[in-house]
């Protein structure tokens, strides 16, 4: 199983901070953002890791992280010309996967449960992760059935949302995932929709989900970032 940490995009909602650098190198208390997906993803036995992000500041990616020897990973660097949405996103690591699974993290999302279990065990479909939230209509939201066991569909930023979850942003896709997005269409905003092509899986009766135990952290906007140095603080002084 290979990584994947998408690290594009212009970091609007954090503009001026993200004026002359990208979003995910700005610091979470004392470590730059990205360090957080990197260090999941080691922690779950991921060592090969691809870090997908824009021209503009590539090179600061490489200076800060290099080879990955320094984390006892391998990264490989893919670049995104353009921002085209998180499947797009995906789908340019195709070159240097070669037939496995996939673990997908949004580079601004920082999950703290230990998730080597879900790795370890996985085979095949897709798997999402899920957590409570008080404002699911900014996320990706799941539909259940009336046992309120069984996902019937997944609808992205819905304005009267179906359940109080947010799929977060880290994904388990077995290797068919590069084949269903080729077949994916830009939605409204002209991005290939990662809750498109979950709901492919859905369609397939191939997706799974888990309900994430400890706090989910997306440090995108002013409040979450500032909320996620507090929160890890606090843990680092507990621990
Ligand atoms: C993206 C996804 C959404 C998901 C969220 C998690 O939204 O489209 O389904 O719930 O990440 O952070 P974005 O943050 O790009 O608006």
């Amino acid at each position: 199983m290979k990584g994947i940490i998408l690290a594009g995009g212009h970091g609007t909602r954090l503009s001026p901070l993200t004026k002359v650098t990208n979003k995910h190198l700005l610091p979470v208390y004392n470590k730059p953002m990205v360090y957080y997906p990197i260090e999941l993803l080691i922690e779950a036995g991921i060592k090969d890791i691809i870090i997908v992000t824009g021209k503009e500041h590539a090179g600061n990616f490489l200076n800060l992280l290099g080879s990955g020897a320094d984390f006892g990973a391998h990264f490989y660097y893919v670049l995104q010309d353009e921002a085209g949405g998180i499947a797009q996103a995906i789908g340019l690591a195709e070159g240097i996967i070669s037939n496995e699974s996939v673990l997908v993290i949004l580079g601004d999302n920082i999950i703290l449960d230990d998730i080597s279990e879900y790795t370890k065990d996985f085979k095949s479909g897709a798997t999402v992760f899920l957590k409570e939230v008080s404002d699911p209509n900014r996320f990706g939201v799941p539909v259940f059935d009336n046992s309120g066991k069984k996902i019937l569909r997944i609808e992205e930023k819905p304005n009267k949302p179906q359940s109080e979850y947010a799929v977060t942003g880290l994904y388990l896709y077995d290797s068919t995932v590069f084949d269903k997005i080729k077949s994916l269409k830009p939605s409204e905003r002209g991005e290939l929709e990662v809750t498109d092509l979950n709901n492919l899986y859905l369609k397939d009766g191939k997706l799974n989900y888990v309900i994430l135990k400890e706090p989910w952290l997306d440090a995108g906007t002013f409040e979450s970032l500032y909320e996620s140095s507090k929160i890890i603080k606090d843990r680092l002084i507990k621990s």
